[in-house]
This record gives structure tokens, C-alpha cells and sequence, in this order.
């Protein structure tokens, strides 16, 4: 069985982008015209997924708000006959059926994984987590459900990062099985520098089977004083299997300022009508640099 639905936690409270973040949530910054959140959605959809529980907390409604039917501003915007923004708004209502689930204290990303345990079930499933966009030409989720479907155990997604950034990271240790596909022998939560020779940085995408409820549940605080997905993760490794898998595609840390910066100007060089403009823009603005 294939997974069915997408677990997006957005519970945290954004403090590597304060004061942007004081009211509005981190996922509803805008990169170009829509809101980061909806990147992912959009992720999640294009790779054959048509449910997403996402994981808030107080403060957050805009997030459900922006998924959800808007009766007011449709009507406005039929009444002055402007079809297209009518058309927009109402695709990104139509894009998923969305279920919130309550996080209730900031305990970690492990906590905001096992908090879901009631709304997906027996079933195999993916998480996403919103800091992370990956443009990729065929969907990072959609790469690694291909990856699931052949092994049929859990999967993450890793890419190599430099040495002095590894302690911002989950690092995997691992044996190569084939392209891009790794056996793990080892998962570490933001390791100090020289406690590893691996270079591969978990991002937000993973493919959890339902044996990760257990596990998160016998999961002790780790890094932070947080439950950690990441040691949950070994325990899978150590009593089932986990695989990594180094996806093709761009990835931008958009919970972060300046990987917020990189992730405009990618999106908005890839945008259909701006991209043209934006790019003879950043030419005038780089002769002036030189
Ligand atoms: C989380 C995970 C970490 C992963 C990272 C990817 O960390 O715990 O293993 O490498 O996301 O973005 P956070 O960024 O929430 O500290």
C-alpha cells in the first residue's frame, strides 16, 4: 500500500524569522505569489496525494484559512468579473481535504509526528516539513514514493551538505545500494562537528510507516530537550530498516533569512510571466554590482 496522506507539522513558532513571524505564521511568508505552504501542498498533490493533516497550534488558523473555501472574497470577486484571481483562489480550495490536528506543547518534531497517531491510522504515510521547498522537475515526494514503492520500508530524503553545517542537521551513515539509494547504518540528530564522516543532511521529507508511533512513544528526549523524529528513526533502522534517498532537485531552507532570500530569486526566475522581467532586472542590478 502506497501512503495516502501528507503530514505537514507547522506548530512552531517561526523565532529564526522574528519579528516577520510575531503574527503571521512562517508558513504563510509569501515566496513570489503564494504562500510557502502552499509550495508544499502543491508538492504533495502533484505526487498523488490528496490528504494533508497539518499540525498547529494556537496562532496558526490563517494556515487552514488559506485552504479553505473563501464564500466572501468569491463572491467579490465574481461580482467584478475577475475570472482568473476567481479561478485561482478557488484551485487552492480544491486542492486537498484538510484535517488539523492540535499540538499542544512544543515537545518536538517527533511529538508533532506522534500527536497525528488517531487521523492517519494503519497506513504508511508522508511528512513534509514547511521550512524545506524543494523545486524539483519531477516532485521530491513523488521521487521518494517511487523509492517506497521498491523497498517498501520507511524513507528520507538526504542531500550532501558542507562539513561546518552538519550540526544543523540529522546525518545518515550509510552503505550505497544503488544511485542515490542508501541503506542507514547509523541516523544522528545535528551531530558535533568531527563526530561524523558523513556529509548526508536529512531534509523535510520523509515516508513513515505506522511502526513509528511505537517508536516515538518509547522515544526519550534527545537534542533540545525534544522528542526527536530522528531517534525514533534509528530505532526503525535498528529493528526494521531505513533507506535514504538523495533526491533530485533544488532545496531552499525557507525557514531561514537568507535561504529565504535564494528561494525568491529561484521562484521568481521560474515564474511564467515574471521570470523574463525579473531576469533582465537582476542583470542591471549585477552590472551596477560590478
Ligand atoms: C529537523 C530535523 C532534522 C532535519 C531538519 C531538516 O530539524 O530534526 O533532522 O535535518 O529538520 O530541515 P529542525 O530544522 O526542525 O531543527
Amino acid at each position: 500500500m502506497l501512503p495516502k496522506k501528507a503530514v505537514i507539522p507547522v506548530a512552531g513558532l517561526g523565532t529564526r524569522f522574528l519579528p516577520a513571524t510575531k503574527v503571521i505564521p512562517k508558513e504563510m511568508l509569501t515566496v513570489v505569489d503564494r504562500p510557502t505552504i502552499q509550495y508544499i501542498v502543491e508538492e504533495v498533490v502533484t505526487s498523488g496525494i490528496k490528504e494533508v493533516v497539518l499540525v498547529t497550534a494556537s496562532g496558526k488558523s490563517a494556515i487552514e484559512d488559506h485552504f479553505d473555501y473563501s464564500f466572501e472574497l468569491e463572491t467579490f470577486l465574481a461580482q467584478k468579473g475577475k475570472l482568473d484571481l476567481l479561478n485561482e483562489v478557488r484551485q487552492i480550495s480544491r486542492l486537498i481535504e484538510v484535517v488539523s490536528v492540535r499540538q499542544k506543547r512544543p515537545l518536538g518534531l517527533g511529538h508533532a509526528v506522534q500527536v497525528t497517531k488517531q487521523v492517519v491510522g494503519n497506513e504508511p504515510f508522508v511528512v513534509c516539513l514547511g521550512d524545506d521547498l524543494v523545486e524539483a522537475d519531477i516532485p521530491c515526494v513523488k521521487q521518494m514514493l517511487n523509492v517506497y514503492e521498491k523497498y517498501q520500508e520507511t524513507v528520507i530524503a538526504v542531500q550532501e551538505v558542507p562539513e561546518e553545517e552538519i550540526s544543523r542537521y540529522g546525518i545518515v551513515e550509510g552503505e550505497k545500494l544503488e544511485d542515490g539509494i542508501f541503506k542507514v547504518s547509523r541516523i544522528i540528530e545535528k551531530p558535533a562537528p568531527g563526530t561524523t564522516k558523513s556529509r548526508l543532511a536529512v531534509i523535510g521529507r520523509y515516508i513513515l510507516r505506522p511502526e513509528i508511533y511505537d517508536c516515538l512513544e518509547r522515544t526519550l528526549p534527545g537534542v533540545g530537550g525534544e522528542i526527536q523524529l530522528t531517534d525514533a528513526l534509528d530505532t526503525i533502522r535498528k529493528e526494521r530498516a531505513l533507506y535514504a534517498y538523495k533526491f533530485r532537485g533544488k532545496r531552499f531552507d525557507a525557514g531561514d533569512k537568507f535561504g529565504f532570500l535564494q528561494a525568491i530569486i529561484h521562484y521568481g526566475l521560474r515564474h511564467p510571466q515574471l521570470g523574463g522581467p525579473f531576469k533582465e532586472y537582476l542583470k542591471d542590478i549585477v552590472k551596477g554590482l560590478e
